[in-house]
């Protein structure tokens, strides 16, 4: 038999924050040689691939999201000859490499926009978005920049504004151009052709704009001061992001990668499944999505089992399950801190290990560790920087990596970090955890090796079961059981018929007894059950 599923199929990828995992060089900012001296810890962790957030040169006034140039490495991270024994040691060690690739913005500083800049003529204005102003002088329409402030800056020289999503830093490329296209693919094919195995498309939901430009309904006030994530909550994105001829560009982008086998991951941001699901489009377009919808829930059982339900209705093998990442606060601190809001997170991230698609781990998620703290003049996210008092930006998702009780964790051996935050106990380390079965690091490993030796947790078609429980969600697939219980009492659950065993429990201790054909599914608790073997279960040859 022929092994012909690609590899991403039922993969479990570790996200790493570039800037904050491993710094080998003590400069403070973490390198890709930092990231090559940890992938024996990854590999025995039993993930399957490394996505790793950008490593590009740029001036980092979004920390690596505003790239200077798509083919190169920033020296801060190291050099393309660092990356090469990166791929190597990656691919040595079984694992496969995920780069990001930031498309729907270069940094203003990249030769692209520096040529914009220099007037309508230059052939690379048309790179960028530009636009009159209003009649009042104003930005020539009401969109809203996610990091606060309008979605557009003047350029003084041309008496235009161009527009940006993101920060004035960030101008938003424009995808109705086919150089912009014809740039692209030649960007992933020079990481292609140096052997990266996917890419993990940036706010792939954004590049494409609405052609004329239309205001977007407002929803709600906005007042002056108001957190920048509000007041971009305050208008429905109608016609700045989702756009339609996006999907096209990624049809396309499947078959730039196809030749050399590598996947596209994309990060998604619409909230409804079914426009989410558009962007795999049947698997002609992007291979598997974030849905980052519930990567910014607070605990709300009630909530996520129907966004959990509802993703895994509308994207059954697309989804790329994540709870966590750079861009919000550990699942931990949002439901609720510390060990509670650890096994909440474990309870989760259990279920979602038995729904399909594709599993994302974010650096430190495995240790069930909270936010890092970071003192106030320390913050370095533009969304707190720029918005003064106004919000909680990324920052406390972003501290180092804690790998032991050194004086940086462990980050490097004593340079002070680019962000630097209090300093994290033992019980809270890769060194204090491992080897100790009631830590959440041997948990989440026992949780991915138990994935690997039985993918009918995430092949075999599911079948829904009963539950008494409105908060408690129960599956089968074929001779493996899953019941998560969301709620905050042990709930009882009629296992189907047959003898059944505790494979695997979300919470630390002996599994709950079963007991004629019932068991008691602990709080917050998800438990998977194998069926005990029977004489004639099937058997491979
Ligand atoms: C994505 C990234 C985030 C970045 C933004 C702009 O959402 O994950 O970190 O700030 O895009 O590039």
């Amino acid at each position: 038999m022929t092994n012909s599923h690609p590899w991403w199929e039922g993969a479990v990828v570790y996200e790493i924050y570039a800037r904050s995992f491993a710094d080998a060089n003590d400069d403070g900012v973490g390198d890709l040689e930092g990231i090559r001296r940890r992938l024996p810890y990854l590999a025995d962790l039993g993930v399957d691939a490394v996505w790793i957030t950008p490593f590009y040169p740029s001036p980092g006034f979004d920390h690596g999201y505003d790239v200077a140039d798509y083919v190169d490495i920033d020296p801060r991270h190291g050099t393309l000859e660092d990356f090469d024994r990166l791929v190597a040691d990656t691919h040595a060690l079984g694992l496969r490499l995920v780069v990001d690739i930031v498309p729907n913005h270069t940094s203003s500083h990249h030769p692209w926009f520096q040529a914009a800049l220099r007037g309508a003529t230059d052939p690379y204005r048309d790179f960028y978005i530009w636009r009159d102003p209003a009649p009042d002088g104003g930005p020539p329409n009401n969109w809203v920049s996610h990091f606060g402030g309008p979605a557009w800056t003047w350029d003084p020289g041309s008496d235009q504004y161009y527009c940006h999503l993101f920060l004035p830093e960030q101008p938003d490329l424009n995808w109705s151009n086919p150089a912009v296209i014809t740039a692209f693919d030649d960007i992933i094919r020079f990481w292609c052709e140096r052997g990266v195995d996917g890419f993990r498309i940036d706010v792939a939901h954004g590049l494409a704009k609405d052609p004329w430009f239309r205001d977007n309904p407002q929803l709600a006030p906005v007042r002056a001061g108001m957190d920048p994530r509000r007041v971009f909550d305050s208008y429905e994105h109608r016609y700045d992001l989702d756009q339609n001829p996006n999907v096209d560009v990624y049809r396309h982008w499947h078959e730039v990668v196809r030749p050399y086998g590598a996947m596209l991951l994309g990060e998604v941001g619409p909230a409804d499944p079914v426009r989410h699901a558009r962007y795999h489009d049947y698997g002609r377009a992007i291979h598997r999505n974030f849905y980052l919808t519930i990567s910014w829930m607070d605990w709300d059982p009630m909530h996520l089992r129907d966004r959990i339900r509802g993703i895994h209705l509308a994207a059954p093998d697309s989804n790329a399950w994540v709870l966590d990442s750079h861009d919000t606060s550990h699942a931990t601190t949002r439901f609720g801190g510390g060990e509670v809001g650890a096994h909440r997170a474990l309870c989760v991230k259990t279920l979602m290990m038995a729904l399909g698609g594709m599993q994302v781990l974010y650096q430190g998620e495995e240790l069930g560790i909270d936010n890092g703290s970071v003192a106030p003049e320390d913050l370095a996210d533009p969304v707190s920087t720029r918005n003064p008092g106004a919000v909680s930006g990324r920052d406390g998702a972003r501290t180092v990596m804690p790998w032991d009780d050194g004086p940086t964790n462990g980050f490097n051996s004593g340079g002070r970090p680019w962000l630097p935050s209090a300093h994290r106990p033992r019980e809270e380390t890769v060194a204090g955890q491992q080897g100790d079965p009631a830590s959440f690091l041997e948990r989440y490993r026992t949780l991915l090796a138990l994935r690997r030796s039985r993918p009918e947790l995430w092949k075999t078609p599911v079948e829904w079961l009963d539950t008494e429980d409105s908060v408690m969600i129960a599956l089968r697939r074929g001779a493996t059981v899953v019941a998560a219980n969301l709620d905050e009492h042990d709930a009882g659950f009629d296992l189907p018929e047959g003898e059944w065993t505790v494979l695997y429990s979300s919470r630390f201790g002996a599994p709950p007894p079963i007991s004629d054909g019932r068991i008691d599914v602990p709080a917050e608790t998800t438990l998977i059950l194998g069926a005990a073997a029977t004489a004639d279960a099937p058997h491979h040859n």
